[in-house]
């Protein structure tokens, strides 16, 4: 072993170590501490590792398997009270932040409380692309979880609510606007693969007010649509046709169109459109428009 070699394996060792003795990160509550912890052995330790037989590296896959499963045991509850009908609304608000306690939000990308969505709603295996995107399409992309718990903040979405995600992806906003606002939601994918397992997520949760369209955008139903959101699903004309189509189809009536990221400069074009409320910082951006027009 050369110097630097041996250096970096005490660091190591002396890091594992430390995670072993925290006996604080095996307190249920401290789901913060363990996805910290799951992080370093991930990415600090494990990544770092080639050697299948080294003893630090069957330690580190030891106490990510340990971290895990005290984890999945909070998942399994959490899910078991949403299928039961108990957890909704505020109470599942006050159970995302007894697990992840604000502030966890730096407003900027993922952060822990995506770890905790990701873990609840997630299945054993993420598909795979099947068709070819149009080049004005967006490859999928979450959004992130604060950003969907801060759209149902606003007393924009109430159970009398139709939402639409348009281009939903594996399901998450569909499932969680559902759940903490009790509106019906529909979510809409052109990936076949995307749209089974959003419906699968739906269906473990017993939630039959949560439904996905295998359907590109441009031809889906959007009658009887209150509220329609969009992270950024496609773009130009693609767009255009889309706000187009939401805008015919509602004709007459009042409807919120809620759109994060970099879509929101093309939506705020719309002449039918006006914006209701903004969240813009640096990196990040959350906007709600109303019709002011026919
Ligand atoms: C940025 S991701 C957003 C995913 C989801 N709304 C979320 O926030 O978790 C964009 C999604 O739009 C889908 N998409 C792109 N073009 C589409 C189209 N024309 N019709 C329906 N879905 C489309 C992509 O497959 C992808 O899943």
């Amino acid at each position: 072993m050369t110097t630097t070699t041996r250096l970096m394996f005490d660091q190591m060792q002396a890091e594992i170590q430390a995670i072993e003795n925290d006996v604080a990160l095996r307190a249920e509550i401290n789901f913060v501490g363990r996805a910290d912890a799951l992080d370093r052995i991930e990415f600090h330790l494990l990544d770092r590792m080639d050697d299948d037989g080294n003893e630090l590296v069957q330690r580190a896959q030891i106490l990510r398997d340990q971290f895990a499963a005290i984890d999945e045991e909070i998942f399994r509850r959490v899910r078991a009270g949403i299928a039961n009908g108990t957890l909704r609304g505020e109470c599942l608000r006050q159970e995302f932040d007894h697990h992840v306690r604000k502030p966890v939000s730096s407003e900027r990308g993922y952060d822990q409380l995506d770890v905790f969505v990701n873990g609840l709603l997630r299945l054993d295996t993420i598909p795979h692309e099947t068709r070819t995107r149009e080049p004005e399409m967006v490859f999928y992309q979450p959004t992130p979880a604060r950003v969907i718990l801060e759209l149902t903040e606003m007393m924009l979405i109430t159970r009398d609510d139709i939402f639409y995600d348009l281009g939903s992806g594996l399901g998450q906003v569909c499932i969680l606007v559902h759940l903490l606002t009790g509106a019906r939601t529909h979510g809409i994918e052109f990936e076949p693969a995307y749209c089974d397992y959003a419906r699968h997520s739906a269906q473990r949760l017993n939630l039959s007010s949560v439904q996905f369209i295998n359907v590109d955008a441009r031809d889906a139903p959007y009658a009887d649509g209150t509220v329609f959101f969009m992270y950024t699903p496609f773009k130009g004309a693609m767009l255009a046709n889309v706000l187009k189509k939401i805008k015919d189809a509602t004709r007459g009536r009042a409807v919120s169109v809620c759109a994060y990221g970099e879509c929101i400069d093309q939506v705020a074009n719309e002449p039918w459109l006006e914006l209701a409320a903004q969240r813009r910082t640096d990196v990040d951006a959350l906007a709600v428009f109303k019709r002011s027009g026919p």
